[in-house]
């Protein structure tokens, strides 16, 4: 039996590849913050309370890290912890890099020291490459790097350090670089869970509008559960390498916010104000990936259309609210 480590574990994404590794008979063990609301902390993994193994954890406490690598000696570790929004990333820019840089880097250490021959993971995002993109629209492993964020340039620094472990230490250290992925899981302030959870709303009578910030910026959105097939796959590869996960398609966020609201038989522009607040100091206008390369290397395809998973998110806040 596999043992995998999972940050992250109570996560959209650690929530989704706990299950399906627990699916696929790994003994799955995971890392919670400490939060003052207990109630709260793993509710995207209750329905798998007897199945995983979670511990008090945090990205910048490395001695505790250390501790639970040596003890546990997994086959496979999941760094998918992170301050994970871009746009509160320029309120909080110094606990996102600790969380987010040098928690990635604590994690390094405590594998090598504990757990060499594991193989290590990174959640690795296409917010990397900012306003770098190749001559054909699409970002791919080898377009240049230009974040816009916070949460980017720490994120980058991740990618570059798990790179050069890889290298300097011979550790089997891999980076997913994945494009946006949503699901029902999906944070209610990220813009596909807020667009449904507003559009369920208004239908319902329960909230008048919804604002939002840039209607324009385009995005690559699949499906969670098929991005954390790839991570899987990409950590069963016989070589360590870095591979863009993404659908190849892009919509802006005015095409998705439109199909929400088509779907459930409204306009959305009769309900739409636009507020500045949620603008990013620095847009990333536009992202479309080139999953080419896990395609052939490793034979990862996605299985969840757009439509499909927007009306998935959509029927889960119909139920959930009426
Ligand atoms: N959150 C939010 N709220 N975004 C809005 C809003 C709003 O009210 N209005 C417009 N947007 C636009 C943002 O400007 C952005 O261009 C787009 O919607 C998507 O925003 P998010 O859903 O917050 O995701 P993100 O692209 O910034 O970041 C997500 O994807 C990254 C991968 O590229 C996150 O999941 C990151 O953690 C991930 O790395």
């Amino acid at each position: 039996m596999k043992k995998a480590f999972i940050t992250g574990i109570a996560g959209q994404d650690g929530s989704y590849l706990a299950e399906y590794l627990v699916s696929k008979d790994y003994e799955v063990h995971g890392i919670i913050r400490r939060n003052s609301i207990p109630e709260h902390q793993e509710l995207r993994i209750s329905h798998l309370e007897d199945k995983v193994f979670t511990y008090y954890g945090d990205m910048n406490d490395p001695t505790t890290l250390s501790r639970l690598l040596g003890l546990i000696k997994p086959d496979e570790i999941y760094n998918l912890a992170a301050q994970s929004h871009v746009r509160i990333s320029f309120d909080i820019p110094g606990n996102t890099v600790m969380t987010n840089a040098v928690g990635t880097l604590n994690l390094l250490e405590a594998f090598r020291k504990e757990c060499p021959h594991a193989r290590f993971y990174q959640a690795s995002s296409s917010e990397m490459f900012g306003t770098g993109m190749d001559d054909d629209g699409y970002q791919r492993e080898g377009t240049p790097m230009l974040p816009t964020s916070p949460y980017g340039c720490a994120k980058l620094f991740s990618y570059h350090i798990v790179r050069n472990y890889r290298k300097s230490y011979k550790l089997f250290a891999s980076n997913g670089i994945l494009f946006n992925h949503e699901s029902p899981r999906r944070g209610s302030n990220f813009v596909t869970n807020k667009v449904v959870k507003a559009a369920v709303s208004i239908k319902l009578g329960l909230q008048s509008h919804i604002e939002l910030g840039n209607m324009d910026a385009y995005r690559d959105w699949g499906h969670s559960r098929d991005y954390v097939r790839a991570m899987n796959m990409i950590l069963n590869h016989s070589i360590p390498d870095d591979f863009v996960v993404a659908t190849g398609m892009t919509r802006s966020v005015r095409d998705m916010c439109k199909f929400v609201f088509d779907y459930i038989g409204m306009n959305y522009e009769d309900y739409l104000k636009i507020n500045d607040k949620h603008l990013r100091p620095e847009e990333l206008p536009y992202l479309k990936g080139d999953a080419s390369k896990i395609h052939h290397v490793l034979g990862w395809q996605p299985e969840c259309s757009f439509e499909e998973m927007m009306i998935e998110m959509i029927d889960h806040w119909m139920r959930r609210l009426k």
